[in-house]
Formats: structure tokens, C-alpha cells, sequence
């Protein structure tokens, strides 16, 4: 039988929540007995900060370098700064593994109403390819540069570019559309105002799509992009932009399917050198914790990454069929219409296995 060992990261907030539903998902799955997750769950995050000063233990990511794959909640909660929490844990963790593609797909779901008039997830059915491993999140800057006096403060935060970093990502990204049904490649960019990176950007995406003649492509400016996410998503297949780019295109793709909670990330070593890292794309929405309000559908679809990428495509496949009978069933939560609560959309979609 497939064993594998999974290491749980709930975090803060929802993110606990969310975990715990995507935990009971699974869970009733690999009872069927075709395999089997031994789990062992970390308390870090935020709280664990208050204690011991740091986000994760120094030794974490040893700790996290064993396991076959991390199940991530969200980090953040108002005790400390985001910038400390974010990368003191989930940045830490997705660059020292070197996670350098996250996979956001965008889906609608039956009896979820979308914004956008008359979308049909029939036809409405993309995916975000985000570069994460360097480009504006790459942490390179500083404060203080100059000594300008009260009120003067200077700071600098440059984006990396490099030509392995995009190269890897593109291909990646092209190789994704020869797996769906429109084999088509748009590229997020900026070049127009961004000369370097940006332009570089441009001249590693032509020079890879040469390799994939099957596959069409476009490029197209990132403000331009956000436009067309709302008037003509159904031109959409696998979309592939920068870091910051994709992390805000693909929270619009997810308030176009109706909400937040409802979208799903891999962040993927594709060498499989290090574990790969699943998580939900929201955060951990201090306004609606503890409540039993957070969508859970985010958490569960991102598990269902994770038995794909394990391996499981087929097991992974049920838990999406279950998610949207449980939608279209008409048990969801308030954010996406509904009265239901976090661990009612959870029994639904466990029944409906
Ligand atoms: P957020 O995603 O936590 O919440 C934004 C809005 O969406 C809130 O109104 C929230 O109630 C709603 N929402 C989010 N997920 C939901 C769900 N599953 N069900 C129902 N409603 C949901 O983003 P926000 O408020 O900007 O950030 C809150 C904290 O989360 C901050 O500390 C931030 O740094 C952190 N964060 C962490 C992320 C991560 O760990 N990957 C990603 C984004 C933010
Ligand atoms: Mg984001």
C-alpha cells in the first residue's frame, strides 16, 4: 500500500480551522484502505511566536525535510507584524525548499454564484502558474538607506529576475497546458514600464514557447490581465506571471469563483528535492475565527493537490466530484451564500466520497 508521511502546519486562525476540514477529508478517504497518511502536526505559527520569540524552531525545516509533503494552514494574526510572520514561516519554508512553482487553480463550482454574469464553471476553468522563488518577493531592499532626517526614511525593494528562474517556471507552465483540454500559454508582464526585469521576462517566455509549437500563447500587460480575468476569463487556460503579479491575479480568480475560501495551491519542488507545501490561498481572516465560518473548500481542494501530486489522481479526483455535490447540494458557507458551517461542508463533502 502507498504510505506517506504528511506534516500538519495549521497556523493561525482559520487556518486551524481549515486544516482540521481538509484533515477529516482525508482521513475518511484513506479508511477505504488503498493508502495510508501518517500525520504528524506542528505547533507553530504566531502563538508558538509569543513563546519562543520565532515563528518555527531553528531545526524546523530538518524536521519538515523528512516528511513527503507539508499541509499548510495561514500564518498571521494581529500580535505580530505580517512581514515577521509570513517570512518567518511560509516564506521560510517555500524558499529554502526551493518551491518555486505555486499551482492556483481557479474553479467554479456548482451552485456557487459568481460575480461574473452567466460564468458556467463549463467553460470557466483556469490556472494561475505563479513563479515562487524570487521576482518582487525575493527579499532584496533595505531601510535607511540615506540619512534624510525626520521623516525622510528611504527604502528599497527590488525584484530578481533571472533567466533560470524564469525559464523553469515557463516551461513549467507549458508543459501544464499539453495536460488540458486548451493548450494555451499567457504570460503576465509588465515590460512597458519595468525595463529589466520585466523585459527579460518577455525574451525567456519567446524563446520558450518556441519549444511548444502546439501550444498557443500571448503576453499581456499585468493591469490589462486584471481586466480580462473579469471580461473574458473563457480565453483563459494556464496563466503564468511573477510572484506579486500572480499572488494578486489569483486572489481575483478566486473572488471571481464567488469567494476567497474557495481556492487551492500547490507549492511544488518539481524535482522532488524537498517536500512540496499545500495550502489553501486565503489567510487566516482574524475577522471570522473561531467562529465556524471559514470555507473549508479551499483547505480540501488543496489536499486534493496534494493526493495528485502523491501520486493519487484518482483519490484526488473524488474529493473535487465531492466538493462540488456538495455545493451544488446547496451546503455552503455563508461567504459564498450559504448558512452552513465549516464542519457541516466538511460532513457533506466526506458523505459525499
Ligand atoms: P484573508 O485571506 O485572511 O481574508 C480576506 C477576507 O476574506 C476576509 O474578510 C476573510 O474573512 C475572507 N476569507 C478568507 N478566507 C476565507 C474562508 N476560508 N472562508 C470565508 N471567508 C474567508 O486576508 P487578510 O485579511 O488580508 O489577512 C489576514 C492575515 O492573513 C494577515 O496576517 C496576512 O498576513 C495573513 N495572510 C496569510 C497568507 C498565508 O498564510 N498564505 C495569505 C494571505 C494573508
Ligand atoms: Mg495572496
Amino acid at each position: 500500500m502507498n504510505e506517506f508521511r504528511i506534516a500538519a502546519i495549521p497556523a493561525d486562525g482559520i487556518g486551524r480551522e481549515v486544516v482540521a476540514a481538509g484533515r477529516a477529508v482525508l482521513d475518511a478517504l484513506q479508511a477505504e484502505g488503498r493508502f495510508a497518511l501518517s500525520w504528524e502536526e506542528f505547533p507553530w505559527g504566531s502563538d508558538y511566536y509569543a513563546e519562543h520569540g520565532v515563528m518555527m524552531p531553528e531545526d524546523g525545516l530538518d524536521v519538515l525535510a523528512d516528511f513527503d509533503a507539508i499541509y499548510f494552514g495561514a500564518v498571521g494574526w494581529p500580535t505580530v507584524p505580517d512581514h515577521v510572520s509570513l517570512w518567518g514561516l511560509r516564506l521560510r519554508i517555500c524558499q529554502s525548499f526551493d518551491q518555486w512553482a505555486n499551482v492556483r487553480p481557479v474553479t467554479f463550482l456548482p451552485g456557487v454564484e459568481s460575480p461574473l454574469r452567466k460564468a458556467d464553471g463549463a467553460d470557466l476553468d483556469w490556472v494561475v502558474v505563479r513563479e515562487n522563488s524570487e521576482g518582487e518577493y525575493a527579499g532584496l531592499g533595505g531601510r535607511n538607506l540615506a540619512a534624510r532626517g525626520p521623516g525622510g526614511e528611504v527604502a528599497v525593494q527590488s525584484a530578481l529576475f533571472t533567466e533560470v528562474g524564469c525559464e523553469r517556471i515557463m516551461r513549467f507552465a507549458f508543459d501544464l497546458a499539453r495536460t488540458r483540454s486548451r493548450r494555451k500559454v499567457s504570460s503576465v508582464t509588465k515590460s512597458n514600464a519595468q525595463q529589466y526585469g520585466m523585459v527579460l521576462w518577455d525574451d525567456v517566455f519567446r524563446r520558450v514557447a518556441a519549444d511548444y509549437p502546439d501550444v498557443a500563447t500571448e503576453s499581456v500587460l499585468v493591469d490589462a490581465m486584471a481586466a480580462k480575468f473579469v471580461l473574458r476569463p473563457e480565453d483563459l487556460s494556464v496563466v503564468v506571471a511573477s510572484n506579486l503579479n500572480a499572488d494578486i491575479l489569483s486572489d481575483l480568480g478566486s473572488a471571481l469563483a464567488g469567494s476567497l475560501g474557495l481556492a487551492a495551491s500547490a507549492n511544488l519542488n518539481p524535482e522532488g528535492r524537498f517536500p512540496s507545501m499545500f495550502e489553501p490561498v486565503h489567510g487566516s481572516a482574524p475577522d471570522i475565527a473561531g467562529q465556524g465560518a471559514a470555507n473549508p473548500v479551499g483547505a480540501i481542494g488543496s489536499a486534493a493537490l496534494m493526493l495528485a501530486h502523491l501520486g493519487l489522481e484518482a483519490e484526488a479526483e473524488r474529493i473535487e466530484r465531492a466538493v462540488a455535490a456538495a455545493t451544488a447540494q446547496g451546503v455552503r458557507t455563508r461567504d459564498v451564500g450559504g448558512s452552513a458551517s465549516t464542519d457541516e461542508v466538511t460532513a457533506a463533502v466526506v458523505a459525499n466520497l
